[in-house]
């Protein structure tokens, strides 16, 4: 196990307070160990970026829970889903020498060095959302997110079940990031041979809608497009229907993550099925970190529970919908 590291504040506040009673000669240690505001956990958080209404939902629910209220001092990055600028809030965060650090990869590869640089500096990290494959031993604490393999399972068996002819067109996430390889992975063991072409729109919908439209001319036989997230398939819906076709009949739409968006379209009978990424989990999150901060064990993972969704989905579980 972990030495609780004390946290940067404490450190200060005690420091202070041994200056302040050798100069008064104040006694009784009650004063010392008491909790106050200055005892607040110092977390540097390196989000990816702001790409589609998963993430945003994210990043809401992470700045909800680590809150002053709740014992945190938040330091917030955002990287607009480029890996550099990940890299140098990591970098800022070991120079601030906070007492945790939390990230959510862009992409798995390319951290070794920054991971490298953390470990020396004896800075718990707190993988949140993807993974990274690295060659630096134990670089993280322990890391929270959703099974992305199985989601791509999931996706997979629908299909299998439901459309066991149809020609699939699949719609990447970011490449390299652990969305798109295990999403991939996981849709591709169960129908790998129904999958006519694959291309990234980068998991966001703008991309997803130009990927569509190169799509639909170079594999004209597609009549599924699986796509790793929804607003990519938002961006799929508008390409099919510029295309002359319709999204859901012509042209069905598996999707992942459940955002309301995601949600509404299947209630407009635009995509057929989603199977949910919950991106709700900051309180978890929070539990983890002070845990972490306080060198106490935690799982080396925690797996965000996951549902589906089909076209039984009704406007009140649209309305109903927190993201
Ligand atoms: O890593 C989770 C994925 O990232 C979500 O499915 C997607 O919407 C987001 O961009």
């Amino acid at each position: 196990m972990r030495a609780p590291r004390p946290t940067r504040r404490s450190l200060i506040a005690a420091v202070s307070l041994a200056t302040l009673c050798g100069l008064t000669a104040c006694g009784g240690g009650d004063a010392a160990g008491t909790a106050t505001g200055d005892d607040a956990i110092s977390v540097g958080f390196s989000q990816l970026g702001a790409e589609s209404g998963w993430r945003t939902a994210n990043t809401e629910s992470v700045k909800a829970s680590l809150t002053e209220a709740a014992g945190f001092d938040l330091n917030f990055v955002d990287a607009q889903q480029k890996q550099e600028n990940q890299i140098k809030a990591l970098r800022d965060f070991v120079a601030q020498d906070v007492d945790v650090i939390a990230f959510s990869p862009v992409i798995e590869t390319g951290w070794d060095e920054v991971l490298q640089e953390i470990k020396d500096a004896g800075i718990p990290v707190v993988l949140v959302d993807r993974t990274v494959d690295t060659t630096v031993e134990d670089p993280y604490v322990t890391w929270i997110g959703a099974d992305f393999e199985q989601e791509g399972r999931t996706a997979g068996e629908w299909v299998a079940e439901n459309a066991p002819d149809a020609k699939v067109f699949e719609l990447q996430g970011t490449l390299g990031s652990g969305a798109q390889v295990d999403r991939e992975k996981g849709f591709d063991a169960v129908v790998g041979d129904q999958v006519v072409g694959k291309a990234s729109g980068n998991f966001t919908r703008a991309e997803g809608k130009t990927a569509v439209e190169a799509a639909l001319q170079t594999y004209p036989e597609t009549d599924l497009i699986f796509t790793h997230n929804d607003d990519m398939g938002l961006g799929a819906v508008e390409a099919i229907e510029a295309a002359g076709k319709t999204p859901g009949e012509d042209v069905r739409i598996v999707s992942v993550d459940g955002v309301r968006d995601g949600l509404q379209a299947l209630v407009d009978k635009k995509f057929n099925y989603v199977v949910e990424c919950n991106p709700v989990f900051g309180d978890q999150l929070a539990d983890l970190v002070k845990k972490v901060a306080a060198g106490e064990d935690v799982p080396k993972e925690t797996i965000v529970e996951d549902e589906a969704f089909d076209q039984t989905t009704t406007q009140a579980d649209v309305d109903a919908r927190a993201y």
